[in-house]
């Protein structure tokens, strides 16, 4: 049997009465756009986030862009992300009409490397936005005190790391604002698209709820330019059961982590490094060789699939070329993209099936590396 790098299937067939039942009572309540799941379902999960306010709209993107545009960022404004992360962080930038900057990342933890920010920082930089990514926090202090000293706003991207803390702060509480998405492989995964924006800031969340209704307070008046992009009761109303169950699956995944932990140390795969001040929600368990190509077609003649996240960093892509980076110019995320790759990672991966990665892995990477 094939191994898939996520799967959502068989935690559907344990999920599925629960499932049914949330789109049986969405169906039934004669309200499908903006009613009472996405209401509640904005209060609860704004709350599990340790903020006061929930925006649910269209997808992750749309809320990095809506709260870019709640934040005013102007045409040539600079806000300052890294390469080594999803398009979605960079594209919401150029979206809302900002230009990106990128800063390098921490070798180890592929995280954005803090200590670059000040360096970065020009008269024209009007917001941060660190990535807490693979599932585990960027180092918010060093962010904070730094924005905090030039007066620009933080925006934490936590598409990847619903439930993740630093130094016992949730991800999503510890900058004006930030920006989620229930994309189906995500910690807290829909059954499609479907994106929040939480903070704890009353008139910045009343200004996002203007933005993601064609920017409108009242119906058909508009305040300002706004779109349509809301979170629908179906996705809430699933979404909202399975948050009830978001700390099971986030155990699943730290308990998949320290098995992949455990039985490839010594494989000579570069396993992930987790800060001491994080807890790790592990959406991705990424691994790095030298050899990576060789090894993911190996493992792929024995039916296992893994990802890469990512094989080209935002700055060496086309469609970002005009930003004027180069190779070379941020070395340790061109590093990572030529040698990470993630293994499978879902709260439903058997354990068996993790011990078949597991096996295939240490016979393979000896292998390889002696080629
Ligand atoms: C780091 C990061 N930011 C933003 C997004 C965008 O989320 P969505 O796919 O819901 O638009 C994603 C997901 O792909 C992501 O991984």
């Amino acid at each position: 049997m094939a191994i898939q790098v996520w799967d959502y299937r068989a935690e559907y067939e344990v999920e599925r009465d629960d499932v049914l039942a949330a789109v049986d009572q969405v169906m039934r309540s004669g309200r499908l756009i903006l009613g009472e799941s996405v209401a509640s379902f904005e209060k609860e999960f704004a709350g599990y986030c340790g903020a006061s306010h929930g925006v649910g709209v269209g997808s992750g993107t749309d809320a990095l862009m809506l709260a870019l545009r709640a934040l005013d960022i102007q045409a040539g404004d600079e806000v300052i992300t890294t390469s080594n992360t999803a398009i979605p962080t960079v594209s919401a930038i150029v979206s809302a009409g900002g230009t990106p900057r990128f800063v390098d990342i921490e070798p180890d933890t592929y995280l954005m490397d803090a200590t670059r920010l000040e360096a970065a920082i020009t008269s024209r930089t009007r917001c941060i936005i660190p990535v807490h990514l693979f599932g585990q926090c960027v180092d918010m202090d060093t962010v904070t005190a730094i924005a905090g000293r030039h007066g620009i706003a933080v925006l934490e991207d936590c598409a990847q790391s619903a439930g993740a803390t630093h130094r016992g702060r949730r991800a999503g509480s510890m900058s004006r604002v930030a920006a989620l998405s229930f994309y189906p492989t995500k910690i807290l995964g829909g059954y499609g698209d479907g994106g929040m924006v939480v903070t704890s800031d009353a008139a910045l969340a009343a200004r996002l709820r203007r933005l993601r209704v064609y920017g409108t307070d009242k119906t058909y008046y508009a305040e300002e330019h706004g779109y349509n992009s809301r979170l629908d009761e179906l996705q809430a109303e699933i979404l909202r059961r399975k948050l009830r169950r978001i700390e099971t699956y986030i155990e699943r995944r730290r308990e998949l982590a320290g098995r992949y932990d455990e039985q490839l140390r010594g494989s000579g795969l570069t396993l992930p490094q987790s800060s001491r001040h994080n807890r790790h929600v592990y959406h991705l368990y990424v691994v790095r060789h030298q050899a990576r190509d060789a090894i993911v077609k190996a493992l792929a003649a024995r039916d296992i699939s893994v990802g890469i996240h990512y094989p080209w960093p935002i700055h060496r892509m086309r469609a970002y070329a005009y930003l004027g980076y180069r190779e070379g110019s941020l070395p340790a995320a061109e590093k990572a993209a030529r040698a990470v790759f993630s293994l499978p990672m879902y709260p439903s991966l058997t354990t068996a099936d993790q011990d078949r990665v597991c096996e295939a892995l240490l016979e393979i990477v000896p292998e390889v590396s002696a080629a």
